[in-house]
């Protein structure tokens, strides 16, 4: 890969004030990779200055959509040095949306080149504090200038970065959900197994509307019966029950429709090892109401890379309304978050070899 220093980088005053409260996704550090694919083949790649791309208006992915996209973060760890969570994965799942839309795999080893350079040559943009990270967002998009509908011959990889706090504005307080039971994210045969940039297009007005009725996020239904919970707007969602003595945590099972979270896997592991129950299951809404209503489902999370772990207080739809756990932090939940985040801190061993390190 080429290195260009930016030679425009931003002061040292002005980025330390962004890092004061860096929200999530506002500011970017001083640079990107860019990475063509042309004539068949990946080219060499370019650690350059962040700014704008010049495209030209018959860009094949503004008019047909074949963009795919991913999010991953980097964490200064307890014991010096930085590491991302689990790139190789993300670096898998972005080769399958990116299959899913007919557009070329990049080679897991440059993907993580990539990241590693660009956090390498910004690690002054990591913020310190604990919950904080530099939140990765590498994107693939077909760059044919032709207005045929087909696949793009070529295409182009960029990868930024972020400095990231907390995700939902309030930090980690139970939000408030909405389920949509008017629109739909994806069907079966559809997109919603990757991260691709149409089913966030596809997402946005329900979660306008989801914020119409004071809601922070969508809970999207199946779009045969209209039913079986799905996910979330950018997040999995899990569910603690207790029966007979025991702790189930739970999640939607992977139906072809919803993304396959890393962090979802990564819950599912770490609940078996704090000793609960972990399975995935299909949970309808009638069921889901009985559960909450009759105490034995105690506690609802969303889980994502952006949203770490968040707690679900509140759950409204068409005609009802729930409050879960008193609208408070559960501790299922939280031990869970604190178990992930001493992993991804490096506040404990990395058993499970889901650490890279950068540097
Ligand atoms: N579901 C959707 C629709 C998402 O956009 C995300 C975020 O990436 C997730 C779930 C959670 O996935 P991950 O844990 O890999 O970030
Ligand atoms: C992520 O958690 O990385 C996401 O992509 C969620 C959202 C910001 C799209």
């Amino acid at each position: 890969m080429r290195i260009t220093p930016s030679s425009n980088r931003l002061s040292q005053a002005l980025r330390e004030q962004r890092l004061i409260a860096p929200g999530f996704g506002r500011y970017f550090t001083d640079h990107m990779v860019v990475i063509p694919f042309q004539g068949g083949h990946w080219q060499q790649g370019e650690l350059k200055a962040y700014g704008p791309l010049s495209l030209d208006p018959a860009t094949s992915a503004l008019h047909y959509g074949q963009a795919v996209f991913e999010g991953f973060k980097a964490f200064v760890q307890e014991g010096g040095g930085v590491k991302t969570f689990r790139p190789h994965a993300n670096a898998e799942r972005f080769n399958r949306s990116a299959a899913r839309l007919a557009m070329p795999p990049l080679p897991v080893d440059r993907f993580i080149e990539a990241a590693d350079e660009l956090i390498r040559i910004d690690r002054s943009w990591i913020p310190q504090n604990k919950g904080e990270s530099l939140y990765l967002r590498p994107l693939m998009f077909a760059t044919d200038t032709c207005l045929g509908v087909r696949p793009s011959q070529e295409y182009l990889f960029v990868l930024i970065a972020s400095p990231a706090g907390a995700y939902f504005s309030k930090g980690v307080q139970p939000v408030t959900v909405w389920v949509s039971e008017e629109f739909v994210r994806a069907a079966p045969g559809g997109t919603g197994e990757a991260k691709c940039a149409g089913n966030y297009a596809a997402s946005l007005l329900a979660q306008a509307q989801a914020q119409e009725k004071g809601c922070d996020q969508v809970v999207w239904l199946d779009a045969v019966d209209r039913e079986f919970i799905e996910e979330m707007g950018g997040m999995n969602l899990f569910f603690v029950n207790q029966k007979n003595g025991k702790t189930i945590v739970s999640t939607p099972e992977l139906s072809g429709t919803l993304l396959p979270g890393i962090t979802r896997s990564s819950v599912l592991e770490l609940a078996r090892e704090l000793g609960f129950d972990a399975v995935e299951r299909k949970l309808g809404l009638a069921q889901w109401r009985e559960e909450i209503a009759s105490g034995e489902m105690t506690e609802v999370f969303a889980c994502g890379t952006a949203a770490v772990i968040t707690p679900v207080g509140h759950v409204k739809a068409n005609g009802f309304e729930m409050q879960i756990n008193k609208g408070a932090n559960g501790v299922v939940t939280m031990a869970l978050r604190e178990a992930l985040l001493a992993i991804q801190y490096g506040a404990v061993a990395d058993t499970h070899g889901w650490m890279h390190g950068v540097f």
